[in-house]
């Protein structure tokens, strides 16, 4: 067994002297959808600190525990507060919690996030669904031994995110009147922002949207098989293409101002994900 899988299998042990519960859909609530869980009805919560060798949410505003419940009537376990490559872990860890869900058996995962826009029409208050990701500047996920269990060694990455989904996601939401861009999201380094330099390169490489997030959670949760979403939540223009400087206030603030739609965009997802 590799270390990934020594400590993955001890996390699902902890986890399941303490429920037996049975997700359908994995989320991950990023910036702006911590109150999202008003939405669940809990049945269990479990803090990130209660498991072994765990990493810690280090951001504030991100809590940092997992909740078991439903949505819907759809079962799922959700992340309040992700980790972040920037937190200063390895990726291994970074997609452990990514990893745990789908081990308790979640076989959809809709990760959400706050994004830069860099493509002209993506606006602050606009959601985008991912369709791809560029991620080559960071170190892969899957990077070391291969945990065999979880999926292959060389895994495709032609079709990450569910494209079936992503159409259902988004008539859905245009029928409550609310219109979801796709497009792709580069993962940055952070926990900087970007330089008006990098985000021309990026935007020469093809990205449309830019976070510090989310790419790498995909893979791994692509490697072991379980289909992914990603929604992210435009809450600026990105560095260099707005008319002031970037602040983390300012990201809270706009996802804030515009949760109304991020969070009933969240519901129709997590109903079309039970669906198909
Ligand atoms: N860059 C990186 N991460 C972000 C941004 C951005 O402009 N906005 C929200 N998260």
């Amino acid at each position: 067994m590799t270390k990934v899988e020594e400590k993955l299998y001890a996390c699902l042990e902890t986890v399941r002297k303490i429920t037996d519960f049975q997700p359908r859909v994995a989320l991950v609530l990023g910036s702006g959808l911590g109150d999202f869980v008003q939405h669940i009805k809990i049945a269990d919560t479990l803090a990130f600190d209660a498991l072994p060798d765990f990493p810690r949410s280090t951001v504030s505003g991100h809590v940092g525990r997992f909740i078991f419940g439903s949505v819907q009537k759809v079962p799922i376990v959700a992340m309040q507060g992700r980790i972040h490559y920037y937190e200063g872990y390895d990726m291994s860890d970074v997609v452990l919690p990514i990893r745990l869900m789908g081990a308790l058996g979640a076989t959809h995962l809709l990760l959400t996030n706050a994004a830069g826009g860099i493509r002209s029409d993506l606006s602050v208050g606009d959601l985008m669904l991912l369709n791809d990701h560029i991620s080559c500047f960071l170190p892969s996920p899957l990077r070391g031994q291969n945990p065999d269990s979880l999926g292959t060694r060389f895994p495709d990455m032609t079709a990450v995110y569910d494209s079936e989904l992503n159409s259902r996601i988004r008539l859905a939401a245009s029928a409550m009147g609310i219109t979801v861009k796709e497009g792709v999201y580069l993962q940055a380094p952070g926990p900087q922002y970007e330089t008006p330099a990098e985000i021309r390169l990026y935007a020469s490489c093809g990205a449309d949207a830019v976070g510090m997030s989310t790419a790498c959670e995909a893979i791994a949760a692509h490697h072991m098989g379980v289909r992914v979403c990603a929604l992210s939540c435009i809450t600026n223009r990105a560095a260099g293409l707005g008319t002031h400087l970037l602040s983390h206030d300012e990201v809270r603030q706009a996802a804030n101002r515009h949760k109304d739609a991020f969070e009933k965009t969240v519901l129709a997802a997590i109903r079309e994900m039970n669906l198909a």
